[in-house]
């Protein structure tokens, strides 16, 4: 825990000094909770607020899905409402079996936690510990990697290329004897980019034999259901490889406030991070939701289409405008921030739109999440006028 406290006290004096405030514990951890860019820190301070509240915002800045829960998921919930008295052991037990069976394994190789990101935690710990290296693409979605940083753990980037895509090439050569883990993100946030899949496979085939591969899948449901089966790794861990499948209902499922996500790995790699995780984590109720949820080809579809049609709209005026941008099959974008970042989030927020600032080879970037065709509307005419 040490170079948690002094990473902490650092960031402490040094956002004091600049934003002349008085940090209080709880912001801290709020800052602390994913990657910040230096606009959003700044933002944060100056309004002391918490970006991610509701208050009747469009809410473009957590990759959410505007159309979820299904109505399956809510009947779901309610009726089992009466069941918050039980702990979940049954439930997930037979959640469990229910996934090993969507997805072709034995139910040992399934392992659930509340949300996807609370086992890329886990798995941060398992991986990281004693100092251990975890090698990734960048930028790309960084909860492993932070929280393992907080036990020890060395975190080796390798940048996208000039498309925006994991350079699996280059972090294959990146790999060294202390390389304890990789994590690869297909389709990748925040960039949204999708790596051709015989580079992927070709990728997991070899390193998997030196260091385990994490594949974090949280969008893969947003992929037309032909190409998930081509783009998705779980083949490879049907067929015994050191591989991790990481899937949420958080996204195309829209069930992000319930927390519920799970990997699909062989037995000893499951319990090599499983070990990690605190307590009985997940409700009742999520887990009635996943189960409504599960392979609900209806909701995915209506989701998945909307979400096309809406992206397609901020593409369009993307392209119109110029701006570099990587191809989107995901439920966000990712393009160069034309002004400074810190007024556009300011400016938009004033305008009732949440949005992301990343900072990324010391430029800033918009990341724009996908809500509904009206909500993409009134985004670009909004941002049209705050970058004017
Ligand atoms: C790539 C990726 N993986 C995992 C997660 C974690 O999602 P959850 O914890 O809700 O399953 C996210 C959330 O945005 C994500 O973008």
């Amino acid at each position: 825990m040490k170079s948690q406290i002094s990473r902490r006290d650092w960031f402490k004096s040094s956002a004091a000094l600049t934003a002349g405030l008085t940090l209080t514990p709880a912001l801290i951890n709020n800052l602390f909770a994913g990657p910040v860019s230096k606009a959003e820190r700044a933002d944060r301070f100056e309004w002391g607020i918490n970006p991610y509240s509701a208050n009747g915002n469009v809410r473009l800045n957590a990759n959410e899905n505007p159309y979820g829960p299904s109505e399956k998921a809510r009947k779901a919930i309610v009726d089992n409402m009466s069941e918050g008295n039980r702990y979940p052991f049954q439930a997930l037990t037979d959640l469990k079996k229910m996934v090993a069976e969507k997805e072709g394994v034995d139910v040992d190789h399934i392992h659930m936690g509340a949300g996807s990101g609370e086992i890329l935690c886990e798995a941060g710990v398992a991986f990281g510990l004693n100092n251990g290296e975890i090698l990734s693409g960048f930028p790309t979605f960084t909860e492993m990697m932070d929280y393992a940083e907080v036990f020890n753990a060395k975190w080796d980037k390798v940048n996208v290329n000039d498309k925006f895509e994991f350079d699996y090439s280059a972090m294959a050569s990146r790999i060294n004897s202390k390389t304890k883990l990789i994590f690869i993100c297909n389709p990748n946030n925040p960039t949204g980019t999708l790596v051709d899949p015989s580079i992927v496979s070709g990728f997991c085939e070899e390193v998997s034999k030196k260091v385990p591969v994490y594949s974090d899948e949280a969008y893969l449901e947003f992929l037309e259901p032909e190409m998930q089966k081509k783009v998705s790794n779980i083949e490879m861990v049907r067929q015994g490889k050191n591989v991790v499948v990481s899937r949420t209902f958080s996204k195309i499922y829209g069930l992000a406030g319930l927390r519920i996500g799970y990997i699909v790995a062989k037995p000893d790699l499951i319990k090599k991070i499983s070990q990690y995780q605190m307590g009985i984590p997940i409700s009742q109720h999520a887990i009635a939701a996943a189960k409504a949820s599960l392979g609900d080809e209806d909701f995915m579809k209506l989701s998945r289409t909307k979400n096309a049609e809406a992206r397609a709209h901020l593409e369009g005026y993307l392209k119109k405008k110029g701006y570099n941008f990587g191809k989107s099959h995901t439920n966000f974008m990712f393009y160069n921030a034309p002004i400074d970042g810190k007024t556009i989030l300011s400016k938009m927020r004033q305008k009732n739109i949440l949005m992301r600032i990343w900072d990324y080879k010391d430029k800033e970037w918009c990341r724009v999440s996908i809500g509904t065709l009206e909500e993409m509307k009134q985004f670009t005419a909004a941002f049209d006028e705050v970058v004017a």
